[in-house]
């Protein structure tokens, strides 16, 4: 059944568990993340991105979701869509039937450029009002997503201008959260602790100076009624990128948020955990080791299967971990 953000969250806040957000721009993750949910009885969210909508549409993207609803009815789903840039993006969303919006107002609507207190204060309890009038949760975020060790914002391939943010801009400010909550009402608040989407998120494996755990306890202690979210959770499964390299790639070495970090995080207030790059790394890495190994194969749904079970397995990893299993038939 579709439930919103809110209902999910508060369960997991009560019971103490952590839920990965899986984001999906095809059928194969669909089913990858359906199937680990069922195996393990674990609620689901399920995000679109901008890049989603684009690749699939928006239509394609939705029915794939309600589909998943269908097939699977006793695993609650939270259709959720990930950093809106804008109101109007997320009326739309609304619109289509998302139970969940993220209002990213810590960017402009390009994206990029970062923005001051009040734009972000002033967008998101605009989306508030209009989300809650329809029963649709909202996320937003204080503080910007970047390296702490070289202050990018986070660059897919690795490479990006550094120096774009500042130190202080990459680690949420506890007080601010508070009133950042206080003034726009969220249902749950992303926050900047030194994570950056993409696979290279850390040179060497990350320390407390490079990826601040620390920070997200200051900020739970000081709102411990607020579910907090964290953006750039992928862990970057070293075997993914050997087998991907072993069989023809070419990843530079990189490392993410080991999932005992994450397993600390939901200690203290961290509830929803987005998770992208591991599942495009297993799919990735699944394709290339099908193909090297069966290179007379023609029929793609043979390396399509390999990478539903390479992404399954990285989301049932994770469900188990964050002690998400087990909690879907108690909701
Ligand atoms: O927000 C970042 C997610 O990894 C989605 O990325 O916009 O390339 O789909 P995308
Ligand atoms: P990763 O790139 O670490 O998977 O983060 C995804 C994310 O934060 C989507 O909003
Ligand atoms: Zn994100």
């Amino acid at each position: 059944a579709l439930i919103s953000l809110r209902q999910l969250l508060d369960h997991a806040a009560e019971h103490s568990y952590g839920v990965p957000a899986f984001n999906v721009n095809n059928l194969e993750q669909m089913r990858a993340i359906m199937e680990a949910a069922d195996k393990t009885d674990s609620p689901v969210i399920v995000q679109a991105s901008a890049g989603a909508r684009k690749y699939a549409g928006a239509p394609f993207l939705r029915h794939l979701i309600l589909a998943a609803i269908e097939e699977f009815p006793h695993i609650p789903v939270v259709m959720h869509q990930d950093h809106g840039t804008s109101p109007a993006i997320c009326q739309r969303s609304i619109q289509l039937g998302f139970s969940s919006v993220m209002m990213d107002g810590s960017l402009g609507e390009d994206g990029k450029t970062p923005t001051s207190y009040e734009y972000n204060a002033g967008v998101t309890r605009r989306v508030v009002e209009m989300a809650h009038a329809c029963g649709v949760s909202v996320e937003g975020e204080i503080g910007c997503l970047g390296s702490l060790e070289t202050g990018m914002a986070g660059e897919e391939d690795g490479v990006g201008a550094e120096g774009i943010l500042d130190h202080s801009q990459m680690l949420t400010d506890p007080e601010e959260a508070a009133r950042f909550v206080q003034d726009t009402g969220v249902d749950a608040l992303a926050i900047a602790i030194g994570t950056s989407h993409g696979a290279y998120k850390f040179t060497r494996p990350p320390t407390d100076d490079i990826l601040a755990i620390d920070r997200i306890k200051a900020i739970h202690a000081r709102i411990p009624n607020t579910h907090l979210v964290m953006h750039g959770s992928s862990s970057v499964p070293q075997e993914w990128l050997q087998i991907i390299n072993q069989y023809g790639g070419d990843i530079k070495e990189t490392y993410g948020v080991p999932v005992e970090q994450i397993v600390e995080a939901i200690k203290h207030g961290v509830r929803k955990v987005n998770i992208d790059t591991d599942l495009r790394l297993a799919s990735t890495g699944a394709i290339r080791r099908h193909m090297a190994e069966h290179p007379a194969e023609f029929d793609p749904r043979k390396f399509f299967k390999d990478t539903i079970v390479a992404m399954r397995d990285v989301c049932v990893d994770r469900y188990v971990a964050f002690n998400c299993a087990g909690q879907a038939s108690k909701i």
